[in-house]
């Protein structure tokens, strides 16, 4: 449909006669010998894209007559050494004389299997020889989404929540079903159905009966549920007079809620735990650590097989010096010291989803912790559902960097999918984009964002071309002027946003509180660390915030080289200059441009970008469907009011505390 609803799962009708008939050849007859709720789904999944895409409804037939088997394994004929490398989620897809063979260990496997080979579909690539191993390098590939029970969504920018908590348990809407197909799609396997900053309501049985439901529905789909814990539960909804982790009876009040869960959800997946940042509570308020937290909920969950992620996103109501620096401080001396079922969440930088952040320097510093990545997905800080970003470069950018902790190549991705330290427990997080809106991600162009996140979350590894190929394929079309236009114009679009934006490493010059649009003159709010002006510091004498080991000393919780790289203004990368250094608006850039003219140099290349995204996008107008195409135009029309707006607030400020004059042939604010 042209609403965008379908997502990358549009199946459209393939219109290459000879391709289709290569299709059909495939789709008109399978085997499918499994027979659980899964295996319901498979078909359901094949009938749709088959009927939707070629005109058919494949015919279930014996398995010599099929032209598609989709079988585990100890049905079929297949070498040890391929059945190995499956684990319970993999899969593998070979082709031979005419017939294409998906077989996995698992059902899940076989889902996962059938989307793969229904994706290679869409992107019109032929069958016949087919030889593909995929298993997911991470464990847990989950969705966290900021939902309150009230259906507003925290920073979400896309309608209401979609969990209809009023109409549930006994309502199952058809967009519950249609979210597990798409996450299952791209191999998400668990989701967090609610906000960080939590309401003990959850886990009160009335709504737990509505947990289960989601949990019921979502299981077939290989999606297990997990629900945010607020620590300080047993007070709120238990009566007790203390949440200290220490407590026996806080314990075994955890223990019993654990219990409660599991009896009703047997695969429910464990707890999200936000304590002791930003004003939520948790162990410290007793005097313990985030160790004796997180323990004491992983002891509960134990029994069960549920896994605790704690997350390391504190920052303390005392002033910091530098809040960059707190995760890693508090969070790297408990190194070794959590359960083994408890796994700590870390934010890709060291602030807060900033457009451009470097890696968290937590990556590799804690080789006895399994940590698992928290990306956002909503574009809190990225122009949030106006603005054309894609974010797979910026998750690249951050997974590819080397965190030297085990010498050269050990890579954030390494820590990540558990192969630098031999971790147990692998995961990712995203935080969600996901609402009520038609289209699901407010702006259509957004729908990627949560593609390539569960495409990374599956393998680390990929890169962010080859995401945005296949999503552009599946949701716009193979046409090559549509594909080649849309890649490049996805591909240039963080890049762009982080220039109008915070360029050369600024970060947090957000509006207050709301995060939209620029505000970088607010300098008294109550805490430093929410105040603009604390980030770039700008005066006079030049701009940034000063991390070296003459300032904040950041720099140091980096391994060498990198600490070192950092520390020092002439090797440290120019896209991290002035995160890490306070400079001279004359100083020398690596271009021979000042610092103020490179400043401005991007502030108005990244309007001129924006223009061109403009100019691309509306060639694009006889191939993409007119509401699609309408609605994108518009937002770009927006985006493009909004960078201006951005550079000129920027500059304009900027400028009142260099004095310098705009450069030639920079447009001057209006
Ligand atoms: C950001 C965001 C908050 C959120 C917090 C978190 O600060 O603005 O809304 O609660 O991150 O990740 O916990």
């Amino acid at each position: 449909s042209e609403n965008g609803y379908d997502l990358w799962l549009r199946y459209a009708p393939i219109t290459d006669s000879s391709l289709k008939d290569h299709y059909l050849d495939y789709f008109t007859s399978f085997h499918c010998i499994a027979d659980d709720p899964t295996a319901v789904v498979i078909r359901k999944e094949l009938a749709l894209a088959a009927s939707s895409m070629l005109g058919i409804i494949p015919n279930e037939t014996s398995r010599s007559k099929a032209s598609l088997v989709i079988a585990t394994v100890e049905n079929l004929d297949i070498p040890a050494n391929i059945t190995n490398q499956l684990g319970t989620e993999g899969y593998y897809i070979s082709a031979n004389r005419g017939q294409v063979t998906v077989t996995a260990n698992t059902s899940i496997g076989l889902l996962y299997g059938t989307y793969h080979l229904l994706r290679l579909t869409q992107m019109g690539e032929p069958l016949g020889s087919l030889s593909i191993i995929e298993a997911p390098k991470t464990k847990i590939r989950i969705l966290n989404h900021w939902d309150n029970l009230d259906r507003s969504s925290e920073r979400g920018y896309a309608g209401f929540s979609i969990w209809d908590w009023h109409r549930l348990p006994g309502y199952i809407d058809q967009r519950y079903i249609d979210y597990a197909r798409a996450n299952a799609s791209i191999g998400i396997n668990a989701t967090v159905l609610t906000n960080v900053n939590a309401n003990a309501q959850v886990l009160t049985p009335m709504y737990l009966e509505k947990v289960k439901a989601l949990a019921d529905v979502f299981r077939p789909y290989g999606i297990r549920v997990y629900l945010t814990a607020r620590f300080s539960a047993p007070i709120e909804i238990g009566g007790l007079k203390t949440a200290d982790p220490l407590a026996p009876e806080v314990q075994t009040w955890w223990q019993k809620k654990a219990e409660e869960i599991y009896s009703m959800i047997p695969d429910f997946g464990g707890f999200l735990v936000k304590a002791n940042s930003e004003g939520q509570p948790g162990p410290q308020n007793y005097g313990r650590n985030h160790a004796d937290g997180a323990n004491m909920l992983a002891d509960a969950l134990r029994p069960f097989g549920g896994t605790v992620m704690w997350r390391a996103f504190v920052y303390s109501d005392e002033e910091p010096d530098d809040r960059a620096k707190q995760a890693y401080n508090e969070f790297k001396p408990l190194d070794g010291q959590f359960h083994e079922n408890v796994m700590i969440q870390v934010k890709n930088g060291p602030i807060d989803f900033q457009p451009r952040e470097p890696f968290h320097p937590l990556f590799g510093a804690m080789p006895n912790t399994p940590l698992m990545m928290e990306f956002q997905i909503t574009q809190e800080y990225l122009g949030q559902a106006t603005q054309l970003v894609y974010l797979a470069p910026m998750y690249e950018e951050c997974l590819q960097s080397d965190t030297y902790a085990k010498g050269e190549s050990s890579t954030v991705a390494s820590v990540i999918d558990g192969t630098l330290h031999d971790y147990q427990l692998t995961g990712m997080a995203g935080v969600a984009n996901i609402g009520t809106d038609i289209n699901w991600t407010g702006h259509p162009m957004a729908q990627s964002n949560w593609y390539a996140f569960g495409r990374l979350a599956w393998n680390p590894q990929l890169d962010a071309q080859q995401i945005a190929d296949e999503w552009i394929r599946a949701t716009f079309g193979n046409e090559r002027k549509v594909v080649e236009t849309i890649s490049e114009l996805m591909l240039n679009s963080w890049e762009t946003a982080v220039s109008y934006m915070t360029p050369l490493g600024l970060h947090h010059l957000m509006g207050t509180s709301h995060h939209y649009g620029p505000a970088p003159w607010v300098d008294n709010l109550s805490r430093a660390d929410w105040t603009p002006y604390y980030y770039h510091k700008s005066n006079q004498g030049g701009i940034g915030f000063d991390r070296t080991s003459t300032g904040s000393n950041a720099t140091s919780q980096y391994f060498p080289p990198v600490a070192s790289t950092f520390n020092d203004p002439d090797s440290c990368p120019e896209k991290f200059l002035l995160w890490f250094h306070h400079l001279p608006w004359t100083c020398k850039m690596k271009s021979g441009k000042t610092l103020w003219e490179a400043l401005a140099y991007h502030y108005q290349n990244g309007v001129a970008e924006v223009r061109r995204m403009q100019a691309q996008w509306k060639q694009l107008k006889p191939y993409i469907d007119h509401e699609r195409h309408q609605s994108v135009s518009m937002l770009l029309d927006i985006q493009e009011q909004e960078a201006i707006w951005w550079k000129d607030a920027c500059m304009s400020y900027f400028q009142s505390k260099s004095g310098l004059p705009y450069p030639e042939a920079m447009e001057a604010p209006q």
